[in-house]
């Protein structure tokens, strides 16, 4: 078995040799993203993803990521370390309800969240993500919005948006969902001063004791600016790794239990040099998916701009 220093040295050689990059969420462990090229939430992700001139992608992150990967860089081999890693969200919408509500609603806007999969986003007329949901739909011409798959970031995006008629659905990501009110009570509890911030994936008693709601990448910004030096974090416990590198003297808190997404965790180093050195597990999306999930992928790119 090599040791880590091995593996990390082994993995940048197979990088140069092969022209690749390494993309993870802050979702990952700790040891994969101190690997990876860039770290970031899904929406940053998604841009370095369509913008690299590398030739491959090491995707470690969850299914429908790699998949928007591919989607927007068709002619780059994209390749998971573990392809079992997948959101539970992701299929919790359905092509069918999608239709019945175009046909109920003639001026509809199907507003897809990124964690999704490509088929759901091929019947949808454009995604978003957790950083960009809100300032998305208040540009969007249309008034009535049925907002896929999930229901917590559909109702936050639905009390800023009032203006709009935002017709949610049922999806929730069963690792947000789990984080209640009283396990953030009992931790204020705790720690009387700190500051709440919570991912938009909670549900709205937790998003109703929050002092702020962002995305990832908008919670690590949040923390950094802040002069605050104790947080509770309510979301998935990997953003920790860049909480405390980015703010040695801050503390940062987690409920209890504290959230932790398996699937997330899926991704190693081990099958990150795997997937490297035998190009196993390409992500591969039919064409006529890939050509009808571009259309909202893009349109989110351009709208976000
Ligand atoms: P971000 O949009 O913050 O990357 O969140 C993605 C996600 O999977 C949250 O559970
Ligand atoms: Fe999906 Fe939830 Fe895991 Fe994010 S934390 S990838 S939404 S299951």
């Amino acid at each position: 078995m090599k040791t880590k220093e091995e593996l990390a040295a082994r993995i940048a050689a197979l990088k140069k040799e092969k022209n690749a990059i390494i993309l993870a969420h802050y979702y990952c462990t700790d040891e994969v993203q101190a690997l990876a090229d860039h770290v970031g939430d899904s929406f940053y992700l998604a841009k370095v993803a369509k913008e690299t001139d590398a030739a491959v992608i090491v995707f470690c992150g969850v299914s429908f990521m790699g998949e928007s990967a591919k989607i927007l860089n068709p002619e780059k081999t994209v390749l998971m370390p573990d392809l079992h890693a997948d959101c539970a969200m992701a299929h919790m919408a359905e092509v069918e309800r999608i239709k019945e509500m175009r046909a109920k609603y003639p001026g509809l806007a199907v507003v897809c969240y990124i964690n999704s999969t490509a088929e759901l986003k091929r019947h949808s007329d454009v995604c978003v993500t957790s950083s960009n949901a809100v300032r998305i739909v208040r540009a969007l011409p249309n008034r009535d919005i049925y907002f896929i798959p999930d229901q917590n970031l559909g109702r936050f995006v639905k009390e800023q948006v009032p203006e709009k008629n935002v017709m949610l659905c049922d999806g929730y990501c069963p690792i947000h969902k789990a984080l209640t009110a009283d396990q953030v009570l009992a931790k204020k509890r705790e720690y009387p001063e700190a500051l709440v911030l919570t991912h938009p994936e909670c549900t709205g008693e937790v998003l109703a004791l929050s002092d702020y709601v962002g995305s990832t990448a908008d919670i690590i910004r949040y923390a950094k600016e802040s002069e605050a030096d104790c947080f509770i974090v309510c979301t998935e416990v990997g953003v920790a790794y860049r909480l405390r590198q980015d703010n040695p003297q801050k503390r940062f808190v987690f409920c209890d239990p504290c959230p932790c997404c398996a699937d997330m965790k899926l991704n190693t180093p081990e099958k990150i040099e795997e997937v490297l050195s035998s190009g196993k597990n390409a992500v591969e999306v039919s064409e006529e998916k890939r050509a009808g999930a571009l259309v909202p992928l893009d349109r989110m790119l351009e709208l976000a701009k």
